[in-house]
């Protein structure tokens, strides 16, 4: 018995694992020769992040960035606040975003936005999810995990109302 039995299995922790060794084999090709820098946006993408960067085989920084959506407990209003920025200025660096799921895209966009005025070599996203149902600003993911239908998921770093995020597993709560 555990306290997440009532979610239904999306993905298990195998086919993450999976997964994300195919993500980082790819990501390891792509930043030879390159001092790039990986953002993890915080809370949602420290788990994800934190098994990528073991799977890229090449010297390479992290760096977090703290975001907060205000609005409700599944919905994003589009209002996102830094609450807590990176550590060093990533100017002249190749920039490479870790974040848990691209929804609406509204968080992405805000944060590309901000990004790029820092004056970066680059920005490339990696996106454990997508829900492109659910877009309403188009985003181009470099590194795309799975592409989900529009169900509210958690686990593997993702919440509701900050429970969830320890599950092994990226699971769909039902609707209660
Ligand atoms: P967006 O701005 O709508 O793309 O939402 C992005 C943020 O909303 C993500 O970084 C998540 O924190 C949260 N989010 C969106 N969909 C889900 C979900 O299915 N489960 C948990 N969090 C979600
Ligand atoms: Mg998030």
């Amino acid at each position: 018995m555990s306290f997440y039995d009532e979610l239904k299995v999306m993905y298990s922790a195998e086919q993450i694992r999976k997964r994300i060794g195919e993500l980082g084999a790819q990501i390891t090709r792509d930043y030879q020769g390159k001092d790039f820098t990986v953002i993890a946006i915080l809370k949602g993408s420290y788990i994800f992040c934190s098994d990528l960067v073991r799977a890229i085989d090449l010297p390479l920084a992290v760096d977090f960035l703290g975001l907060s959506s205000y609005g409700g407990k599944t919905e994003t209003t589009g209002v996102v606040r830094i609450t807590s920025d990176l550590s060093k200025p990533i100017e002249g660096k190749h920039a490479l975003v870790v974040e848990d799921i691209v929804d609406t895209g509204l968080t992405m966009a805000f944060l590309l936005e901000n990004l790029k005025t820092r004056q970066p070599a680059s920005v490339k996203i990696c996106a454990l999810l997508e829900k492109p149902q659910r877009a309403l600003r188009k985003i181009d993911i470099d590194y795309k995990g799975f592409v989900i239908p529009d169900e509210f998921v958690v686990g593997y770093g993702l919440d509701f109302d900050e429970r969830y995020r320890n599950v092994p597993f990226i699971g769909v709560l039902s609707k209660k």
